[in-house]
């Protein structure tokens, strides 16, 4: 085992090199660079790298005074993998998406790969970040890094999976003190891995090989969008049965152990939850193993949006309003509160296919300006008391804590909350995602019984 490079771990002499400098990446390199190493940041984006050189972030977590006192100093980015010569650990944080078909697209991996095969020294430590099936480090990385330089694993260079688990715009957690669970290709590769990132989370869970790690993540993000969706199916039957589902999840989150609260909610967004669950079910396939659990979740998380359009629709109707031609505004687009990331948003489908029946759709967005929809830019309005009370009917998608629930809800003619931000405001023109609406409705139900 390199004994030198466990050494430069512990002294910091090590240098590091982060490949993708976006959600993950970028507050990742900023915190090797704050644990003493010197970070080299690489991005195919030049749009990206200029910024981060001219000291702006694009990232809400990072704070562009802190990026500015590491740059230069500890921290040099690049659009060049050169700087990958140097560096005696690598951690690849690029995408992983899905193709339109659903199908992992691993090209950037592909991509990322190629470039380290070409410029990484001996004795470096690869440590793949970015979500992936079980299986990927191996196949993806140290197998084509073997083959393309004739290395050995494990004692010629080292290879590790570490899922990243941080949660953006969460003010409690981060890459510190949350724990990293990280697997090795060898018992070499782990305690290589271990070594380095001892140094920058305070609590390192080792696991006995990188696709036990890979399927940890899987499973994490999996159980997400699985009690996501339950939670989403259950809030149509609160519904129909004149129940409450927000009081519902409270009142049981009261419980001690054995429940963990989820909430419902226009859908799912990001760039974990609605993938993730699909490369697992992808790999599984070729294993001959059908994830219908996961399948399930998926159809009724990317349900809800029309589902949310239906009752849009509906609420309209009552007021003897068609959607064509009304005034609708979106309040939030980005995917959950808090934060500036509208990747997979639902706002974006409810957006459009809301657009499609002939609405007048605005949307309003502290943290997104302007983002490109089906080809056309579309640009947030300003809030005002007139954009509000001039809105057939005001939609929450997003609960930013930034605004005042109480200003929209006096001004709207009508609030369709679909994430109980409005909760403990007292007003009859508000009505909830998973609350009970048509009491004619439910009376109905209720004599057929
Ligand atoms: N965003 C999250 O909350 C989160 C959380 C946990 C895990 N992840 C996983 O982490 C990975 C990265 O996600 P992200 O949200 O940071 O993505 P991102 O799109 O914000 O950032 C990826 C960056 O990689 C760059 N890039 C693309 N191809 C490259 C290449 N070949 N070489 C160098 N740079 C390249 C892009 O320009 C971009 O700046 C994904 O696998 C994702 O599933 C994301």
């Amino acid at each position: 085992m390199s004994n030198s490079l466990k050494e430069k771990f512990f002294n910091k002499s090590a240098k590091v090199a982060v490949v993708g400098l976006g959600y993950v990446g970028l507050p990742l390199a900023v915190s090797t660079a704050k644990a003493g190493y010197e970070t080299h940041g690489i991005d195919v984006s030049h749009d990206r790298i200029k910024k981060i050189q001219s000291g702006e972030s694009y990232i809400l977590d990072i704070d562009s005074m802190e990026l500015k006192s590491l740059l230069g100093r500890r921290l040099f980015v690049d659009n060049d993998f050169s700087s990958l010569t140097v560096a005696d650990a690598i951690i690849i944080c690029i995408p992983t998406p899905l193709d339109k078909n659903k199908v992992p697209d691993l090209s950037y991996i592909k991509d990322s790969v190629e470039q380290i095969a070409n410029y990484m020294k001996e004795q470096a430590l690869i440590i793949l970040e970015s979500t992936s099936y079980p299986g990927s480090t191996q196949e993806l990385i140290t197998s084509v890094i073997e083959n393309k330089r004739k290395l050995k694993v494990g004692r010629d260079f080292y290879v590790c999976f570490s899922p990243e688990r941080v949660d953006p715009g969460n003010k409690n957690f981060n890459i510190q003190n949350t724990p990293k669970v990280i697997g090795g290709e060898t018992a070499n590769c782990l305690a290589m891995g271990v070594a380095l990132y001892k140094h920058i989370s305070k609590d390192v869970v080792p696991v006995s090989a990188t696709k036990v790690a890979e399927m940890v993540k899987l499973l994490e993000n999996t159980y997400r969008s699985i009690n996501i969706a339950f939670v989403n199916e259950l809030t149509q039957l609160c519904e129909r049965m004149g129940i409450n589902i927000w009081e519902v999840i409270n009142a049981a989150a009261t419980k001690p152990y054995g429940f963990m609260p989820f909430y419902p909610g226009p859908g799912v967004g990001g760039h974990c939850i609605p993938l993730d669950p699909m490369y697992l079910s992808w790999k599984a396939k070729l294993y001959g193993h059908y994830n219908r659990f996961i399948e399930l979740a998926s159809d009724i998380n990317e349900n809800m949006p029309r589902y949310v359009v239906g009752e849009i629709a509906d609420i309209l109707n009552n007021e003897g309003r068609p959607i064509n031609r009304s005034v609708i505004l979106l309040l939030g687009v980005a995917y959950k509160k808090d934060i500036d990331d509208f990747r997979e948003s639902p706002a974006l489908t409810i957006h459009s296919i809301l657009e499609e029946k002939g609405a007048k759709v605005q949307y309003y967005d502290p943290y997104i300006e302007r983002f490109n929809l089906n080809g056309k830019m579309v640009k947030s309005v300003t809030l005002t008391s007139e954009v509000i009370s001039n809105a057939d009917i005001v939609v929450i998608l997003a609960d930013h804590n930034t605004e005042n629930y109480e200003t929209v809800v006096k001004h709207a003619k009508i609030v369709y909350d679909t994430r109980n931000a409005t909760e403990g405001i007292v007003t009859d023109n508000v009505i909830l995602l998973g609350n009970c609406r048509y009491a004619k409705e439910i009376m109905n139900y209720e004599t057929k019984l």
